[in-house]
């Protein structure tokens, strides 16, 4: 018998808020209606849902977790022996101690390293030690950053503050009024805002993405380093969805940005809960000068994930790989709008290739519509992809072929005003 997953969310909608505990894999971002939303396994890039229906992941990979792909046999191997040995014991975990040197050798600037699970907990401590050493209450950052008070407090002075910053429509409902004013947005790239704010008041960090959409400018990158060190402000790079992709480490390598703190999520477990805040001595002293302790935070399977995943990544230049097929998917995303008459805007960073349509009022209806036929060619797809390890080039050409196929129905169906009106679109904001 089928079973019916949209019944199940519905359902699970009324004993979990919101259905799941993170918005990014809620369906309705995705389709009106035919999203599989449940899985029942998945390895590499293939993705079963819980009528045993393959698809193959042109997506999101577990919201850019799973670089190395869905059960990599390296990982699950090491994670599996550190179970057998024991998960959480009132004695230390030596891959803790074993996981920070790992961590240390690929971030020369940085002399400690503190672990937690989750990224926007991550974030939360790095600005608390920043805070805790700069003494100042304000933060100056652009992009996305977690759920928690610190950064929504951004939208308490004005609730669209965050709009621009990935996620639109964020209500700061809850966070304390006390927090307005603390949490200071300037545009991504936007020197001179930046500049502006430090001229008028001192903050104790900034905090910054390397890229998203594109990538940080020379210029930029130049200007902030030489501001933080002037003002002894704390640059704080986020490289929670960069890191561990782009390059071994953070992409601020690759930039020549200088930080004095570097943050590590999701791809450092490969999907097991593990993050990492890498700094410099002078701020990283402060992470026990503070409280900051958590119980879960010395398990010890998101360890020996980190030091499976570092080991995986050294060996077998994953960074080259992912590049090439971020290289081969833009190529054919351009090749194919080109044919069919898209209007479409490339972008998105090298190893998460993400690309835009341009029909203003209609855009939705055909996002939502290319995501409808490739879910019937059994792909998960949407406007970026989270590259993994096993995407190889079989995967991208027969995807690229399938896209082809959509892409040229999305020609014909802008032209049919009464087939474009029944469409009815995700919904793709909070
Ligand atoms: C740059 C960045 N920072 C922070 C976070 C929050 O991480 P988490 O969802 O693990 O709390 C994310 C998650 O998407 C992110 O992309």
């Amino acid at each position: 018998m089928k079973i019916l997953s949209k019944k199940i969310w519905l359902k699970a909608k009324k004993v979990i808020p919101g259905g799941n505990g993170l918005l990014s894999k809620r369906p309705e971002r995705f389709s009106n209606s035919s999203w599989p939303i449940y899985f029942s396994k998945a390895k590499g890039v293939e993705i079963w849902d819980l009528n045993k229906i393959k698809y193959t992941d042109m997506s999101i990979m577990g919201i850019g977790t799973s670089t190395l792909g869905y059960r990599n046999d390296q990982i699950d191997k090491r994670v599996k022996k550190s179970i057998n040995k024991g998960i959480n014991t009132t004695l230390n975990s030596l891959d803790e101690y074993l996981l920070a040197k790992e961590m240390l050798k690929h971030d020369k600037f940085a002399d400690k390293v503190k672990f937690a699970r989750g990224g926007g907990e991550a974030m939360s401590i790095a600005i608390r030690i920043a805070r805790a050493k700069n003494k100042f209450s304000k933060i100056a950052f652009s992009g996305y950053h977690g759920w928690q008070d610190w950064y929504i407090a951004a939208n308490l002075e004005n609730n669209k503050n965050l709009n621009n910053h990935l996620l639109k429509n964020l209500t700061p409902m809850g966070i304390p009024k006390e927090l307005r004013g603390t949490i200071v947005p300037f545009k991504f790239n936007n020197f001179n805002e930046l500049s502006n704010l430090t001229k008028k008041e001192d903050f104790s960090a900034i905090v910054i993405e390397c890229g998203r959409y594109n990538y940080l400018s020379k210029n930029f990158i130049q200007k902030i380093n030489q501001l933080c060190i002037k003002k002894k402000i704390c640059l704080i790079v986020d490289e929670i969805t960069t890191g561990w992709r782009e390059t071994n480490g953070g992409l601020y390598k690759k930039l020549g940005i200088k930080p004095d703190i570097a943050v590590y999520g999701k791809s450092l477990g490969n999907g097991y809960a593990i993050s990492a805040i890498v700094g410099k001595e002078k701020y990283m002293k402060y992470g026990n000068r503070t409280f900051i302790s958590s119980t879960a935070w010395t398990e010890n399977i998101g360890f020996n994930a980190g030091l499976a995943v570092i080991d995986f990544f050294v060996k077998n230049n994953v960074s080259e790989h992912l590049i090439q097929m971020g290289n081969l998917i833009r190529k054919g995303w351009e090749i194919s709008a080109k044919k069919n008459g898209i209007k479409l805007e490339i972008g998105g960073l090298k190893t998460i290739p993400s690309f835009q349509f341009k029909y203003t009022k209609n855009n939705e209806k055909i996002y939502t519509f290319f995501t409808d036929m490739m879910l019937k060619e059994k792909y998960l797809a949407t406007n970026s992809i989270y590259l993994s390890y096993q995407h190889k080039k079989k995967h991208v050409q027969k995807y690229l072929f399938t896209l082809d196929k959509v892409f040229k129905k999305i020609n014909h169906l802008v032209k049919n005003k009464k087939k474009l009106d029944k469409i009815k679109t995700r919904k793709f904001n909070y």
